[in-house]
């Protein structure tokens, strides 16, 4: 039913993004207070099936993760945010409400027949899923996930917005960068060191010779923007429930690549309690 993808749902910069999704959300459950919304304003695909035969092995041996729990029919297909963010809910019997846009009709279209909720908020503009940042989305995870077209112009217009909007609510956001064009990288660092407060990053290089498409090309990275309200609530197990995930998820990676290197930052604005 999905139209062909460039890229294998589940690749290592998949697996980065909706491992850390999938933690943050049964972080915030557990310790409360109240459930979160999830936005994906860039929705993509529901799924992918069948998925790649090494993301299966992935998958499978990130034991004990929330991602293994959300993706819990991985040998027949291999699930977007929105899905898994609402698998996360039910695996801890609480219901995560998802609202999903994109600026492709047919796979916003695909989004919502698959039982996610279209976005429905004033100010927000399908066709521009940076707009959502200019909505109020208390008490949500919002996921920034453009693909490959954020660098080099949108930081200085997206970062703003992104500081603001995480006074109220988490925002992730997901960029690829591409390790030959180092100027853009660094001039990425500088303006998100300038315009962003109480980030933390992850960063995944990309992979040679395994065969799965779309890891090969650009490094992927998370960035997390909190509100100094949330780091104090579960900022401490997040931050142990992300080291523990990136380090299992470089061992993975690694059977396949040797050479890879996660980098975790979880040093800015991180009181502990
Ligand atoms: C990488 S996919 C999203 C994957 C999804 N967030 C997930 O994690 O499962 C990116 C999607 O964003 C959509 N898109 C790209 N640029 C957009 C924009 N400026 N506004 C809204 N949607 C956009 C594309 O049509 C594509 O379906």
């Amino acid at each position: 039913m999905n139209s062909p993808l460039p890229y294998d749902m589940g690749n290592a910069g998949d697996l980065l993004k909706h491992g850390v999704i999938s933690e943050i959300l049964a972080c915030w459950v557990r310790s409360g207070p109240g459930t979160p919304s999830f936005y994906d304003p860039f929705g993509g695909v529901p799924w992918q099936d069948p998925p790649h035969h090494r993301v299966v092995q992935r998958v499978k041996a990130l034991n004990g993760f929330t991602i293994q729990d959300a993706q819990s029919d991985i040998e027949n297909r291999y699930l977007g945010s929105g899905h898994i963010a609402r698998a996360v809910g039910e695996k801890l019997n609480s219901t995560i409400e998802v609202y999903v846009g994109d600026r492709n009709s047919d796979r916003l279209e695909n989004l919502v027949q698959c039982g996610l909720q279209p976005i429905e908020l004033p100010n927000y503009d399908r066709g521009d899923g940076y707009s959502l940042l200019k909505c109020s989305t208390p008490d949500s995870l919002v996921l920034i996930d453009p693909f490959a077209d954020f660098l080099p112009d949108h930081p200085p217009d997206v970062f703003p917005d992104i500081r603001d909007v995480a006074s109220n609510c988490i925002v992730v956001l997901f960029i690829l960068l591409d390790p030959n064009n180092t100027e853009a990288i660094q001039t990425y660092r500088d303006q998100r060191n300038a315009l962003l407060q109480h980030v933390w990053s992850i960063y995944c290089p990309p992979l040679s010779g395994t065969g799965i498409l779309g890891e090969s090309t650009y490094g992927a990275e998370v960035v997390i923007c909190m509100p100094p309200r949330v780091i104090s609530n579960m900022g401490s197990p997040l931050k142990r429930a992300l080291s523990a995930y990136t380090k299992a998820l470089e061992n993975v990676l690694r059977k396949e690549d040797s050479m890879v290197n996660l980098a975790i930052d979880l040093s800015d604005g991180t009181e502990q309690k």
